[in-house]
């Protein structure tokens, strides 16, 4: 017997996603952390939700991705789970659970699946991780690649500029690219790369390619949910477009409960018992 909880919503799959690629409809893709957020945007009609290790920034405060725990992304992305009916759940792999070796990036992986019921993982890197993302891809879990702007590589880089502006960066990451696609992976995101680099790659491959600082010339878009909410306003690089200033509601908001609770003006008559 088979159990369908959301009968009449169907869900998307990769599948779903390269046949859009095909017919050129733009794929649209956010973050999110947990339940509450997981379910607006997936009642909004996203396409897939990212579990990104950006949790390690927004939600716990961290200067970088690299401190978030497998136990941490799980917890995040179970919740998130919980919450979708339509949407394709993806979750990053952490930093140190899968580039070293491939045995624990299937074991990695494996957990993910397992204990937050997510549809896919994602990983950062090309070539030097072929060996994790085909070892995970044998187990019949879903990879999506990051390649250009890869955040658990942040002190490799340095900083958080444009990437694969020089050309030898460019035909590594376009090799990169095509290996991914050969491996198995059924899409890939570009982070913060020439627009032209991004056309090219996404017209190479065959599988979605998903931009953030990538132009417009790829299947699609994600951002952090936070970020295009206005929640947090101290980061605003140039590709960030705000649809709303969240900060600046919720601040109101705040500040006018405070405001009733010490003016003995909440609550009142009719919201007591
Ligand atoms: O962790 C994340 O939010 C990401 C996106 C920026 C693509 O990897």
């Amino acid at each position: 017997m088979s159990v369908h909880s959301s009968a009449n919503l169907k869900r998307i799959t990769t599948h779903t996603l390269l046949e859009m690629k095909q017919r050129g409809e733009k794929i649209s893709m956010l973050t999110a952390y947990d339940y509450s957020m997981a379910k607006i945007v997936d009642e909004a009609g996203i396409d897939i939700i990212l579990v990104g290790d950006s949790a390690s920034n927004v939600m716990a405060g961290h200067e970088t991705t690299l401190p978030i725990t497998l136990d941490q992304m799980i917890y995040h992305a179970s919740a998130v789970v919980r919450a979708v009916k339509r949407a394709f759940v993806v979750v990053d792999i952490p930093f140190g659970n899968y580039q070293g070796n491939s045995s624990e990036a299937l074991r990695s992986a494996i957990r993910i699946m397992k204990e937050s019921g997510a549809h896919s993982v994602k990983v950062e890197g090309g070539s030097e991780i072929k060996e994790s993302v085909l070892r995970i891809l044998s187990a019949g879990v879903p990879v999506m690649g990051h390649l250009g702007l890869t955040p658990q590589s942040i002190y490799k880089f340095g900083t958080y500029t444009v990437r694969a502006k020089e050309e030898a960066e460019a035909q590594k990451l376009l090799e990169d690219a095509k290996t991914l696609e050969e491996c198995g992976c059924f899409a890939l995101v570009l982070e913060k790369i020439p627009a032209s680099l991004a056309k090219k790659v996404a017209e190479t491959v065959t599988i979605p390619v998903i931009g953030i600082g990538a132009g417009g010339d790829v299947d699609g878009q994600v951002l952090v949910m936070h970020d295009m909410l206005g929640i947090t306003q101290e980061f605003k690089p140039r590709f960030l477009r705000q649809y709303a200033d969240l900060q600046a509601v919720m601040l109101d908001a705040f500040k006018r409960y405070i405001s009733d609770v010490k003016a003995k003006d909440f609550p009142n008559e009719s919201e007591s018992y």
